[in-house]
């Protein structure tokens, strides 16, 4: 009788297992942090679903880094309150750096949301699902100290099963004076490099062939013991000793996960050292290819922005990548018409990619946000229609330069790692060099996860076009 009863429990647990629908915004820490969340609350009984209708909780993970993010999400709330009208029983929560940034004035302006959760707070999910349930808000927006979500192993629900993304900051410290970021997510610290380590193997383990580091500025990386980066100078001589830097970081994972391609992602112009450089030299299993926000070519921007290095600076370093590592990918981030921007300052910002031909870059035109020391302190004095023509003259140099850069590159035979199906062709992979050119082919009898040799025969702007030798 006894071992029945456990039977029926065992049943009745199962299927009261809930579902939630996870929708994602913004960078690729987002991304990750999602699947931490899934994590978390699979803990709770909860299944991942793709249908909105049937979930018992929609999340959205939110971004804040420019009004037009914010406003996406705004309309996408608008369109669960339409779902919600039809089941009242579903949960709405917002996660992430819009939870963070509006905090109780989401709750007040946004009647259909249940439960607000800033990036620091997810662990403390299922606590406020529980406060829902009894008939409550629930809001948890405290930043922390110390939370990494190191112990926490990912459910990759939004995974292409080759690639993936593993976490090792959080939080920025640069306070760049365009950025809301440092107020969203927090003092920056560092991740345990052995939890680093447990998640590639275990990505190992699931097939998984590639993974991007992950950082709002991945070159401070700095582990001695956990805390904040800014408390390093209090921790003892042992600690400091012990201490590990990005490039030691780079080369414990490089070395204990030979099978993996390692990415890393953002580099900061003013944290990147040789050491890092050097160190992807030496290892051949990291991609040569850094993405490296420059925001703007003109010193006098650059210092408004508190970014901390000159166009010298940035010159100088992109000049020591390539003498390492001469076919190294290169990508940017660059700002149109930030405050005070003249003609003058744009043009540098041209000038500057012609010197560096970058690969590929994003792109975006300057929204100003509450808070940052640019709404407080600066005029937000270029007119739209002026950040619109600049940007798209930066657009337009940048698609001009990517296609030299591409067509350089007909004739070279590259090692792909197949990540799907073309979206344009079923009968096409779709893969990325280790520069990080993406590669469209044909299929042959390769495998999604197989790294093959591809010889580049045309390409796009955008993608390299080629067959498997
Ligand atoms: N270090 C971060 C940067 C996050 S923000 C990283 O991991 O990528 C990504 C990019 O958004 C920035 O590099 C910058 O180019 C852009 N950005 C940030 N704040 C912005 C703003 N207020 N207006 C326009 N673009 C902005
Ligand atoms: Fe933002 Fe600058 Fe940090 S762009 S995320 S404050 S490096």
């Amino acid at each position: 009788m006894l071992v029945d009863q456990n039977i029926l429990t065992k049943k009745r647990s199962k299927s009261k297992s809930k579902k939630m629908y996870i929708e994602t915004y913004g960078c690729q820490m987002n991304f990750s942090d999602s699947e931490i969340v899934a994590s978390i609350l699979s803990e709770e009984n909860y299944i991942s679903t793709k249908i909105i209708e049937e979930a018992d909780i929609i999340l959205v993970n939110t971004c804040s880094i420019r009004e037009k993010a914010e406003e996406t999400v705004r309309k996408r709330l608008n369109f669960y309150n339409s779902v919600k009208k039809r089941n009242k029983n579903i949960m709405v929560g917002v996660m992430g750096c819009m939870a963070e940034r509006l905090k109780t004035k989401l709750l007040e302006e946004e009647k259909l949301v249940d439960i607000v959760v800033g990036p620091d707070a997810y662990r403390d999910l299922p606590k406020l699902i529980k406060k829902v349930e009894d008939g409550r808000k629930a809001i948890n927006v405290i930043l922390s100290k110390e939370e990494t979500y190191g112990n926490v192993s990912p459910v990759r629900f939004l995974s292409n099963g080759v690639t993936a993304f593993v976490s090792i900051t959080r939080g920025c410290d640069n306070m760049c004076s365009f950025c809301v970021v440092p107020f969203t997510r927090g003092r920056e610290r560092s991740r345990n490099p052995n939890s680093i380590v447990v998640e590639c193997k275990e990505l190992i383990k699931n097939s998984f062939k590639e993974v991007t580091l992950l950082g709002q500025n991945v070159d401070s990386y700095l582990w001695y013991g956990g805390g904040l980066k800014k408390d390093y100078d209090k921790a003892n001589d042992n600690e400091k000793a012990n201490s590990i830097n990005f490039a030691k970081l780079l080369t414990i994972v490089a070395e204990e996960c030979p099978e993996l391609r390692i990415r890393f992602s953002t580099s900061n112009p003013q944290d990147m050292t040789e050491e890092v450089i050097k160190t992807m030299k030496s290892y051949s299993n990291i991609c040569n290819y850094i993405h490296l926000p420059v925001q703007s070519g003109s010193n006098k921007i650059l210092k408004l922005m508190n970014r901390g290095y000159t166009r010298e600076d940035y010159i100088n370093l992109i000049d020591t990548i390539k003498k390492h590592i001469p076919d190294c990918g290169l990508s940017m981030d660059m700002i149109s018409g930030f405050c005070n921007e003249t003609d003058f300052d744009h043009a540098m910002t041209l000038s500057l990619m012609d010197y560096v031909k970058y690969d590929y870059g994003y792109m975006f035109k300057y929204s100003d946000r509450p808070n940052t020391y640019a709404h407080r302190k600066l005029e937000d004095n270029v007119s739209d229609e002026i950040k619109s023509t600049r940007l798209s003259e930066i657009i337009s140099k940048q698609r001009q330069h990517s296609l030299e850069n591409n067509k350089k590159k007909i004739g070279s035979k590259f090692e792909v790692l197949i990540e799907g199906i073309s979206k344009k062709s079923e009968y096409d992979f779709f893969g990325r060099n280790m520069q990080n050119n993406v590669i469209i082919f044909p299929k042959q009898k390769a495998k999604i996860g197989d790294i093959v040799t591809v010889e580049v025969e045309s390409c796009t702007s955008a993608t390299l076009i080629g067959k498997i030798t």
